[in-house]
Formats: structure tokens, sequence, C-alpha cells
């Protein structure tokens, strides 16, 4: 099984490019700007990177996003994430960030952009991976924030494929972004939200009905409204599932508890995705093993959800069914 997922072609739709930021490599970045982070060896950083919620977690994430600076950092974080996805088989990934975590320390938009866009292309070129940008709002911050985001995007709006909303769910429902969605779809982002991670089926169902989003991120307590979960499935609409950020934040107690097989079985459509791998304990491939073993997953469902990324990604007609293609001949020859 562990063979069959390493070499499995798949997406990955769910990636915080500032949670994929590796102890090493903040150490070294940190060094770099002569700035202070509160650790002095990797055994401290794993004493603090236990977490009772959300919030939590957050407050760690955003302390560590604080040592990038420069666009060569921004470059180097892409750059070391894109590596680790060419030797996950990871195809295509779509990659969320936050500027506000950036733009309210004094950093330009286009310090961050550029850096993530041109090791986006490098990977393109140097290792076959591909990539787009999905430019996420913080939600525990104002409306009128994420439209000075928006409009600090436009320039650089060819880099740019989607809109996310991140950050600390509860108390801040996706409604409070319904007039800033909107103006993004009429730039031409395409809206995504994270919703029912620790919201409330409620704040799904605002996101897809007021912010018209084409993709949950989470979506875990649609399970709580039936109903919801049939209007998911007439719309289409797809979930990046993140098993191992799930069990770190306690969404879910444990794994063998996860509601993904339930998921799938009621017709959701469902997809593996670390969210923060170097804050959660994994990259993509150990959440599908680790949810492979929980649920004790079959090779056809394995093959289901790693054909799900490519479907429910952004990328267009042609090259979802190239990479498709090249999946169905993996599993073909590998069941
Ligand atoms: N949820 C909300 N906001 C986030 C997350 C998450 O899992 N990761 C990074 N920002
Ligand atoms: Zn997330």
């Amino acid at each position: 099984m562990k063979t069959f997922i390493a070499n499995l072609p798949k997406a990955e739709l769910h990636l915080h490019i500032e949670g994929s930021f590796e102890p090493e490599l903040m150490f070294k970045i940190a060094q770099r700007n002569q700035i202070k982070i509160p650790y002095n060896s990797v055994k401290e950083i794993e004493e603090a990177y236990k977490f009772n919620c959300l919030q939590d977690f957050l407050n760690i994430y955003y302390q560590g996003a604080g040592v990038l600076v420069t666009e060569q950092d921004f470059y180097d974080l892409t750059y070391s994430y894109l590596k680790k996805c060419a030797d996950q088989h990871v195809r295509h990934t779509e990659i969320m960030f936050d500027p506000q975590t950036h733009t309210d320390r004094g950093i330009a938009f286009e310090t961050v952009i550029n850096g993530i866009s041109k090791a986006c292309d490098d990977a393109k070129k140097n290792l076959g991976v591909s990539s787009l940008l999905i430019m996420s709002y913080l939600r525990h911050l104002s409306e009128e924030e994420a439209f000075k985001t928006l409009k600090q995007s436009l320039p650089f709006k060819a880099k740019i494929k989607a809109v996310g909303l991140d950050s600390s769910e509860k108390g801040n429902p996706p409604s409070k972004f319904k007039n800033v969605f909107e103006a993004s779809v009429k730039e031409g982002y395409i809206p995504l939200a994270h919703a029912g991670e620790e919201g409330a089926a409620a704040y799904v169902w605002e996101a897809i009905d007021i912010l018209g989003i084409k993709r949950i991120d989470h979506g875990n307590n649609s399970l709580q409204d039936e109903i919801l979960v049939q209007e998911i499935i007439n719309r289409d609409i797809a979930l990046t599932v993140c098993p191992l950020s799930n069990t770190a934040l306690q969404v879910v107690d444990d794994l063998k508890n996860h509601p993904l097989k339930k998921m799938m079985d009621l017709g959701l459509k469902v997809t593996v995705n670390s969210d923060d791998p170097a804050y959660f304990g994994g990259q993509v491939n150990k959440n599908y093993e680790a949810i492979q073993e929980a649920l004790n997953l079959s090779k056809y469902e394995l093959f289901q959800l790693a054909k799900n990324s490519f479907q429910y990604s952004l990328l267009e007609e042609n090259k979802k069914q190239w990479y498709l293609n090249e999946l169905e001949v993996y599993y073909n020859n590998n069941k």
C-alpha cells in the first residue's frame, strides 16, 4: 500500500504555503534576516506544535510566517514545498497564500507574489509540477481589510486563479465577506473557502449560498445536516479533507473515527490533502497512508481520491484529462 500511495499520481488542493514552513528552513531564514524566533532546537519546536484547537495553531503559524521578509524567502519556502511535491508524485498543486499575514508586517504584496510565483514557474520547468495560486483572505480581519488585499492583487491578477477564506472560523461566518467575494468574482477569481472545520453546518450553507464557492476546504461539519450533504452532492462541490490536520487540531479525536469514508459512501466528492504539513506531522502522502490504515481503504478507494483531486482541481479540462489518463493507466497496472 505504501508503495502504491507513494507512486500514485495525485494533486494537492488544500495547502497553505506558510504552513509548509519546515523548522530547518525557518531557522535558516530567521538567521538570514536576523530575526529571533522563540525556539532553539527542533525539539523545542515539536513541543510547541501541540494544539488544542485551530486558534492555538494559528498563533504559532502566524509567528513562524513572521520571519519571511524578502522575495528570496518566499521563493525558498515555495520551492522547498514543490520539491516535496515532485518526490511524492504530486503532479499538480493549488497553493493558498495569506497576503495579509505579510502586508500587515510591512512586506509588499509584490514581494510575496513574485517570490511564490517565480518558484512555481521554476518548479514547472525543472520538476514538472504544475501549480496555481489561491489568495486567501484572513477571516478574523474585517471585510474592508480584505478589499484592500483584493485591490493590491489586481496588478498581479494573471498569477492568481482563486480566492479563499481562512484563519479563525468560529465567530467569522462567510456572510461577513459577501461583498468582497462578489467583487473578487467580478475580477475573475474563483471563490473557495474554509467552512465546517470548527464552524457548524450553517457556515457551510453560507459559503455555498452567499459566497457561491466552488470547493469547500475541510467541510467536515457538513455531515451534521443531511439536506446540506444532498445539496453539496447536487451542486457537485468537492471537499478538500485534511486528515492529519483534523487530528492535530482536535477536529477529529482519532483517525479511526474520521468521517472520510462515510463522506465517500454518502456520495460526497472528497480529496486528501496536508493543509499545513510542517505543523501537522506529514505531507500529502503521509495523509493518504494514515487515513488508508485507519479506515482500511482499498486501492480502488485511493484511486477514487486521487481521481477527485484532478477532477475537482481548477485546471482546464484538457489538462485534467491528461492527468486523469496517467492516473488510470497507473491504477490499471498496479491494482
Ligand atoms: N484552517 C483555517 N485557517 C488556516 C488553516 C486551517 O486549517 N491553516 C492555515 N490557515
Ligand atoms: Zn486550511
